[in-house]
């Protein structure tokens, strides 16, 4: 079988795939969970919501396969399987049935600066062994603190 070789090794690689796992995990049940409020809210804010929930959505799409491919690169393999995401995830799950809209945007707040604050831990983490996933999670932070912004303004 072939196997990926990267540039980093030992510990450094392991730093680095904790890491992009844990940005990666953060990502997909982002997705998820804007996608869930996307579909089921409701409220005056309906329209404007609806569709800034699918640029999140859209977002961190693109960036779970950047993260996710940069994990391949180095040699290890990124696990997106849903049993995965469920067990390890650190958002809180929205309810079922309808969401209404202020509370949405108070979960998706919360949900963001969550994810803003490990993502500035993975920062951190990366900054000796692998400036360049750094790199990567230096532009996932940009766009969910931009994101968190937006959601905060609604409040
Ligand atoms: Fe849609």
């Amino acid at each position: 079988m072939a196997t990926i070789t990267g540039p980093l090794s030992g510990d450094a690689r392991n730093t680095v795939a904790e890491a992009l796992q844990g940005a990666l995990v953060d990502l997909i049940d982002l997705s998820l969970v804007a996608k869930q409020a996307h579909w089921n809210l409701i409220g005056s804010h309906f329209r404007p919501l609806h569709l800034q929930l699918d640029e999140l959505t859209e977002l961190a799409r693109n960036h779970m396969d950047t993260i996710a491919e940069r994990a391949v690169a180095l040699g290890v393999n990124p696990d997106g399987r849903a049993a995965t995401i469920s067990r390890s995830t650190k958002l809180s799950q929205p309810e079922s049935g309808w969401l209404e809209d202020g509370k949405v945007v108070a979960t998706i707040t919360d949900v963001l600066d969550g994810i803003s604050k490990r993502m500035y831990e993975r920062i951190r983490a990366t900054d000796e062994p692998d400036p360049v996933s750094q790199d990567l999670l230096i532009a996932v932070a940009q766009d969910i603190d931009k994101q968190h912004w937006m959601f905060q303004a609604q409040r």
